[in-house]
């Protein structure tokens, strides 16, 4: 009886303590660096913190108010460093500033071996009112990891709208994060970071196949470049049922 009382006492314990945590989880999670503190940057960096990420934001003057402001608005330990500075402390770097910005940002930041970058940039100019692709020959992602050949580059977040990055409720259902990359442990890290933020990821391979999530982003702004805001849309990849034998 005595025993029966002590487990049904540990067991309440253990429910107790495991209701206490947020929905998420309380677990220490890495330290991401949001490079770029732009629509992508002051979406995705609240609400990785919201979820228990701690954010260093990587900024070209992270004394400036806008960045400052983002900061207090994250909460949960954030900070603004330089963007060499932020990387630094990081595990994880998320690339978000534009393309043109994208070589220098990346050889700035220095040594960044073995950190996971995710790339959410689109090599793509809109320079005269028409968008170019940057990059016809391979991916942009491709690039940034020859800019970076230590770090392990996963392209994803390119083909989507910050805002939905910042609360993926408002698309009116799941999303799909296309996500490309080498090195399978940093994938699986990423596709975790994604289910954190409330998205779905899907593996779409190696970094070679950058050029393709890369080219679902042309596809993603056809209504926005039409001006029909009314017809644009989230990727949503429904696996298709397994064959009949
Ligand atoms: N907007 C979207 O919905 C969306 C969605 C998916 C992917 N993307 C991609 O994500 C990247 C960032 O997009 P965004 O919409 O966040 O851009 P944005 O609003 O223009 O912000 C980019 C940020 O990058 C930093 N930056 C660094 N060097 C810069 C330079 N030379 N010129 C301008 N800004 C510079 C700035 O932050 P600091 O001032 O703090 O340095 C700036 O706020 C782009 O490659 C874009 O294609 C955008």
């Amino acid at each position: 009886m005595e025993d029966t009382m002590f487990r049904i006492g540990f067991i309440a314990a253990a429910l107790l303590t495991l209701a206490s945590f947020p929905t998420t989880s309380a677990f220490a999670k890495d330290t991401v660096a949001v490079i770029g503190t732009g629509r992508v940057g002051s979406a995705l960096g609240p609400h990785l913190a919201q979820v228990g990420y701690t954010v260093v934001y990587g900024s070209r003057d992270p004394s400036a108010q806008k960045v400052v402001d983002l900061v207090a608005k994250t909460g949960n330990g954030a900070t603004a460093k330089s963007q060499a500075d932020a990387a630094k402390d990081a595990s994880i770097v998320i690339l978000a500033v534009p393309w043109a910005a994208v070589e220098p940002t990346v050889k700035a930041m220095g040594d960044l071996d073995g950190k996971i970058v995710i790339d959410v940039t689109n090599p793509l100019s809109f320079a005269g009112g028409t968008m170019t692709v940057a990059v016809t020959d391979g991916s942009g992602a491709e690039l940034v990891q020859s800019w970076a050949p230590g770090a392990k580059v996963v392209k994803a977040f390119n083909a989507m709208s910050s805002r939905v990055m910042a609360d993926p409720a408002i698309a009116g259902g799941p999303v799909t994060v296309p996500m490309v990359g080498d090195d399978k442990d940093a994938k699986a890290k990423v596709a975790a970071l994604i289910a954190d933020l409330g998205l779905e990821s899907a593996d779409l391979g190696p970094l070679a196949n950058a050029r393709y999530v890369e080219g679902m982003t042309v596809l993603y702004m056809v209504p926005l470049l039409d001006k029909r805001p009314g017809d644009m849309f989230e990727f949503y990849l429904r696996k298709a049922p397994a064959k009949a034998p």
